[in-house]
């Protein structure tokens, strides 16, 4: 371990001073470093720099509660459903975006972190999730735009992680990626039926969810380049293979075609192809936004997280039980 004082692991971490490291350490860290390079997957067991850990564990807990704070927004419609078949739909969605949080929180754990922590570190606000589940679901078109726009820029993200250097976060985002994608096209379809099939006010309502959606989904990829703390270092340990930027320019590229075939407005006047570049320029977003909604002041915020903690309460009784059934369980073995 480190030979400095906690304060300096402290400045350590935000990069300012080096930790003195033992022989030992050092080519301990060449060998991890050599292994990145080669393109190797590091498993639960073996070494990692205690930075490399953090860094995990913050971004695969960040994942985690995302998915399951992604849960509220949609299940506020399920009720609501038009159809019998959106319903059953929209309920698998939702039960999805559950398993993901399973998945995650387990990888989490092969990181030497509990559940318990996580999900103490969410309920008492100090974990960060996804900034997009802080906007309200106002009407049926949001659902669809959430997963066109939301699940769609999701894929763009963590298509790269299916090769994230981590073995157990990058094997968990191959499943997850295979049903980001059922969410992507089942959103594209309902609204595709709504433009094509719908009554003028249907179509309208796209329209206002796709207003209201499509500037919070491009802030879903992070801050700009530039300003993005955490990206340099995730890229050289192979955690980040692809630049906020470009990805949100591959998901721009992407979606303006597919906004076009289903005849709705992207609300950005400078939204053009750019022949030299051969992507599309897009206006300023405005990232006072972002930050006001990270941090806790986006219209959501109390009430996701009053949500989530009345779910984990709600649902003491039934981890009593189950524990309460393992006890019975190992007692009767025991006694066999
Ligand atoms: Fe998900
Ligand atoms: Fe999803």
């Amino acid at each position: 371990m480190y030979t400095q004082a906690m304060d300096t692991m402290a400045r350590e971490a935000k990069g300012q001073v080096q930790a003195v490291k033992s022989a030992e350490e050092q080519a301990r860290e060449t060998a991890f470093e050599a292994r990145i390079d080669a393109g190797e997957f590091i498993e639960a067991k073996d070494w990692m720099p205690d930075h490399y850990r953090k860094t995990l564990v913050r971004q695969i807990s960040q994942h985690a509660h995302s998915e399951i704070v992604g849960m509220l927004p949609e299940g506020n419609w399920v009720t609501r459903a038009p159809t019998l078949k959106r319903k059953a739909i929209l309920l698998a969605k939702v039960q999805d975006e559950g398993g993901h949080g399973l998945y995650l929180y387990a990888a989490a754990e092969t990181l030497g972190v509990s559940r318990d922590e996580l999900l103490d570190a969410l309920h008492s606000g100090r974990a960060k999730y996804s900034s997009i589940f802080n906007y309200p679901t106002l009407n049926w078109a949001d659902m669809g735009v959430i997963g066109w726009l939301v699940d769609g820029a999701a894929i763009m993200n963590q298509v790269p992680l299916c090769r994230c250097s981590y073995g157990p976060y990058a094997r968990a985002m191959v499943r997850v990626c295979k049903e980001e994608s059922f969410h992507q096209r089942q959103g594209f379809d309902a609204l595709n039926v709504m433009m094509t099939q719908g009554t003028p006010a249907q179509r309208d309502m796209v329209q206002d969810a796709v207003n209201r959606w499509w500037w919070p989904s491009l802030m879903m990829f992070g801050p700009p380049d530039a300003e993005s703390t955490h990206s340099t270092q995730s890229m050289r340990w192979g955690i980040k293979r692809i630049s906020n930027d470009d990805l949100r320019q591959k998901f721009i590229d992407a979606t303006v075609e597919q906004a076009q075939v289903l005849g709705v407005t992207l609300p950005d006047p400078l939204l053009k192809w750019n022949e030299a570049r051969q992507s599309y320029d897009h206006g300023p977003i405005d990232w006072s936004e972002f930050w006001n909604v990270v941090n806790g002041h986006g219209p959501c915020n109390r009430e996701r997280l009053a949500d989530r903690v009345k779910a984990w309460d709600d649902g003491a009784w039934v981890r009593e039980a189950a524990l309460a059934h393992e006890r019975k369980k190992q007692l009767r073995a025991k006694a066999a």
